[in-house]
């Protein structure tokens, strides 16, 4: 039998582009369109059947994340805390996880990072549900000095050059990785690099130098926005826009997700939308009931 998923959501981090925004609050709870940024990867979760989740951030923000989600059970999911004390990096979470981990698959995804796609959610359930390898996704961007980038052979992967200076290739690795619990310690013994960071890309390239590391592509049809700066905030903040207001259903709302995905019944669903205040939100998620 396939083993246990269980998923990790990093939104701690400087968040030091975004400043003064983030002098007093946390990157993830700013606002994109009409909701906390949060709310994207975390319906990234939900909608890859993930329900327990471990939620990192930093000391001063954990208390604002439990208060804005709870402990899941109102959507019949499992949420955890953990504080990153410091921003020492990426792959600090496994160590930081390693007990939420125990012996299960975990899928992590980067707080700042949004997808959308019909097809995005598919490629995940099948890497899920069908888990072979431990797996990055590639992604592909014209701008790929800026991202760790996966260099091919033969279709196959033969490096990850964080931010090349030359051509490698367009694939980018989007903040979505999936891991077998060998990963604690793979992450516990790459130890930091020089700007004093477990760098995600070393453990990449440990499994990758051990031929334990597979990769999925995603698709052109399939929207990969990162929102670490003002300008992509507002390219996120109007694609959420124009796509919301043509239809007038949303991406991201937890609460549909959890409906949609038969976490809560009908009447649950009901109860949590009544007790919103009269709101576009609201509104809008009263439309999602019967459509
Ligand atoms: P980054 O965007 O690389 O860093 P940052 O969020 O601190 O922002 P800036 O570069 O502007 O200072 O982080 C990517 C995501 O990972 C983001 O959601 C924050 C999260 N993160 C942590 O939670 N802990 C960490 O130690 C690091 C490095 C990142």
């Amino acid at each position: 039998m396939a083993n246990n998923i269980v998923g990790i959501l990093l939104a701690g981090g400087r968040g030091t582009r975004l400043y003064p925004l983030t002098k007093n609050t946390s990157k993830q709870l700013l606002s994109i369109y009409n909701k906390p940024l949060i709310y994207y990867p975390l319906s990234t979760l939900m909608l890859a059947g993930i329900r327990k989740i471990l939620i990192i951030s930093t000391k001063e923000d954990i208390n604002n994340y439990k208060s804005l989600l709870g402990d899941g059970s109102q959507y019949n999911c499992d949420f955890h805390y953990k504080v990153q004390e410091k921003p020492d990096g990426i792959g600090s979470a496994f160590i930081l996880g390693e007990k939420f981990i125990g012996k299960d698959n975990v899928f992590l995804i980067l707080g700042d990072n949004i997808f959308h796609g019909d097809d995005f959610i598919k490629i995940l359930r099948e890497s899920i549900n069908n888990f072979k390898s431990n797996t990055i996704f590639g992604y592909y961007v014209q701008n790929p000095n800026e991202y760790g980038v996966i260099q091919f052979e033969n279709n196959e992967i033969v490096d990850i050059v964080e931010k090349p200076l030359n051509y490698v290739s367009n694939y980018a690795v989007p903040g979505i990785y999936l891991y077998d619990s060998s990963v604690i310690n793979i992450a516990k013994s790459i130890g930091f690099s020089s700007r004093g960071e477990r760098e995600i890309t070393d453990i990449n390239k440990y499994y990758l130098s051990q031929k334990k590391l597979n990769y999925k592509l995603l698709s052109r049809g399939i929207s990969w926005l990162d929102t670490g700066t003002f300008q992509n905030m507002n390219i996120a903040s109007n694609y959420v826009m124009t796509l919301e207001e043509r239809q007038g259903l949303m991406i991201g709302a937890i609460e549909e997700i959890a409906f949609r995905m038969n976490f809560i019944k009908k009447n649950e669903y009901i109860k949590i939308i009544d007790e919103m205040p009269n709101c576009d939100y609201k509104n809008k998620l009263l439309t999602s009931i019967d459509n």
